[in-house]
């Protein structure tokens, strides 16, 4: 893509869905699949579907298993995180929010966040706004501007994605996500400058406590769009030929 990147973008994704399959999985798992098609990430997955039982008791950060301390210093070191939950309730999973309540408050500054949720319902769509947007911007990351909803319709027995219009969706949010990706702070280089509040939450960070904030890793510059345009263009005129 850009003479910029240099370096994998590294991806953290994580899925609030707590079932075997999980229409959330496959969402975040589709995403993941079209940003790896437009350009070079590595991925870390986080799914509660798997840690969930790991991480519901406990309420310090230095009571959680390694596995899940190390997943909370993958989502501290993020180039850029995807996030997807199943609505609950009207809400993210409450494993969800459990587990960014251990993150470190000043980690995510900056960070390129897309959002996504599964529901069973339209009605409940603006869960992208109301509630992860919030989160997010709690954590003063840069939420992307286009989340993607999916209704359980949206998916076949086996939980692909059998909806074009979702399909469209994802091809849109990546693209208009990817300029921004390019620009994202300190690609490749978070993970050694986060490591030191990672090991200082590990050892400290109770949910209830919190740290004053210190200096944050330098802002993202103001994208170009035309990367999101021209990858548009491209499938437009693809899907018109066949
Ligand atoms: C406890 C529970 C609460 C739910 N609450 C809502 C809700 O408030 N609104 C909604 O649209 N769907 C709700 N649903 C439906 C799920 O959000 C929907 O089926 C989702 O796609 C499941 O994702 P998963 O396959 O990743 O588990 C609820 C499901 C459960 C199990």
């Amino acid at each position: 893509m850009s003479h910029t990147q240099t370096h994998p973008l590294n991806i953290v994704a994580v899925s609030g869905g707590l079932n075997t399959p999980s229409k959330t999985e496959s969402l975040v798992q589709n995403i993941l699949d079209e940003l790896a098609a437009a350009t070079a990430i590595n991925v870390h997955f986080i799914k509660l579907s798997e840690i969930g039982p790991l991480l519901g008791g406990a309420i310090y950060r230095n009571q959680l298993p390694q596995r899940v301390q190390d997943d909370l210093a993958a989502i501290e070191a993020a180039d850029a995180l995807i996030v997807g939950t199943p609505v609950y309730r009207a809400s993210f999973t409450g494993l969800f929010k459990h587990l960014f309540d251990f993150v470190e408050q000043t980690a995510l500054v900056d960070v390129p966040v897309l959002l996504a949720a599964s529901g069973g319902s339209d009605r409940h769509a603006l869960v992208l706004e109301h509630q992860l947007r919030p989160l997010f911007s709690f954590f003063q990351a840069q939420t992307l501007p286009i989340g993607v909803y999916a209704t359980d319709k949206d998916f076949t027995p086996e939980y692909t994605i059998k909806s074009e219009q979702l399909k469209d969706r994802i091809t849109l949010a990546v693209a208009r996500a990817l300029p921004i990706l390019e620009w994202a702070p300190a690609k490749g280089r978070r993970a050694q400058l986060v490591k030191e509040k990672t090991q200082q939450a590990n050892q400290q960070l109770g949910i209830n406590k919190q740290i004053e904030q210190d200096d944050v890793l330098p802002s993202a510059a103001v994208p170009s769009l035309n990367a999101a345009e021209s990858r548009l263009h491209s499938k437009t005129v693809k899907s018109s030929v066949a």
